[in-house]
């Protein structure tokens, strides 16, 4: 395990540049443990989606699922918005959101990991969603203008992030005022220290830098969000739960004395 957070992100590149790669090759999926998970479980994967939603899908894009819910599911998604799906890995839920959003609507997918865009842009192309568009680049530091995005999704990839209170102030950026979000993520119950969680599983896997509940509240509330919900969905360790995390932007952050600050959200929490 990398000590540092540069050391740490190329681990996590390098993990799901693998399982890009098996994906491609036809020689994996999900069940391999070479993704979020070490083991075929409900817990992760393809099996959070509905079997209707799997049969809209190119098979690649299903089997190259490495999220821990199914953000899609509760992210409301209206014609002619734009969507952004942070660490969008094979596709799965930019295809789905682009859908969503119709033809007059946009659906962004950010990545980190070449493998993975090569693989979402040729999933996306087989799925025929021509307003898919696919953006290389970190959580930390979106390559897009501030509040340009009416929705964000991102299934199982903040947990993965070596600066979680960037990613959390960069989301309130791009976000519109009001603009929404609809999270799937590990998330860890409030007693576990960052020692507990890296003891039930490591961090390339999803376990060892969830937050817990109250960091995750706490971090969005300093961003600038408000309504925030997060809710445990599924058991994926002891103590440790899928979860739903939604919120949306402050509209007026000055008249309700929000002002948007730096969150005190641990890097790496673990
Ligand atoms: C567990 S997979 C989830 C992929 C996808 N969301 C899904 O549900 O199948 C994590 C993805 O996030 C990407 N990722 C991890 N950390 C990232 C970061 N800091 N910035 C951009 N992408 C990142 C990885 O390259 C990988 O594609």
């Amino acid at each position: 395990m990398g000590t540092t957070a540069d050391e740490l992100r190329d681990e996590v590149r390098r993990r799901y540049a693998e399982s890009a790669l098996a994906v491609t090759t036809g020689s994996a999926g999900c069940g391999d443990g070479s993704c979020c998970g070490t083991e075929a479980t409900p817990a992760f994967g393809e099996a959070l989606y509905e079997a209707e939603q799997r049969a809209e899908l190119p098979d690649s894009a299903v089997l190259a699922s490495l999220g821990c819910g199914n953000p899609t599911a509760v992210a409301e998604l209206r014609a002619g918005e734009t969507v952004l799906d942070l660490g969008s890995g094979g596709g799965i839920d930019v295809i789905l959101s682009a859908r969503r959003v119709g033809p007059t609507g946009r659906a962004y997918g950010l990545d980190m990991t070449d493998e993975m865009l090569a693989l979402a842009q040729a999933n996306a192309a087989e799925a025929g969603v021509p307003n898919a568009i696919f953006l290389k680049g970190v959580i930390e530091e979106i390559p897009l203008p501030a509040s340009s995005v009416d929705v964000i999704v991102s299934n199982c990839v903040i947990n993965l992030s070596v600066d979680k209170a960037a990613v959390l102030t960069e989301m309130a950026r791009v976000l519109k005022p009001g603009g929404r979000i609809g999270v799937s993520d590990v998330v860890a119950e409030d007693d576990l220290t960052p020692a507990d969680r890296a003891e039930r599983g490591g961090y390339t896997a999803c376990i060892a830098g969830a937050l817990s509940r109250a960091e995750y509240e706490s971090g969005l509330a300093a961003a600038g969000f408000e309504e925030i919900d997060v809710r445990f969905t599924h058991s994926v360790a002891d103590g440790m739960h899928g979860a739903i995390v939604k919120a949306v932007k402050t509209r007026e952050p000055a008249r309700k004395g929000l002002p948007i600050v730096r969150p005190a959200v641990s890097a790496g929490c673990c």
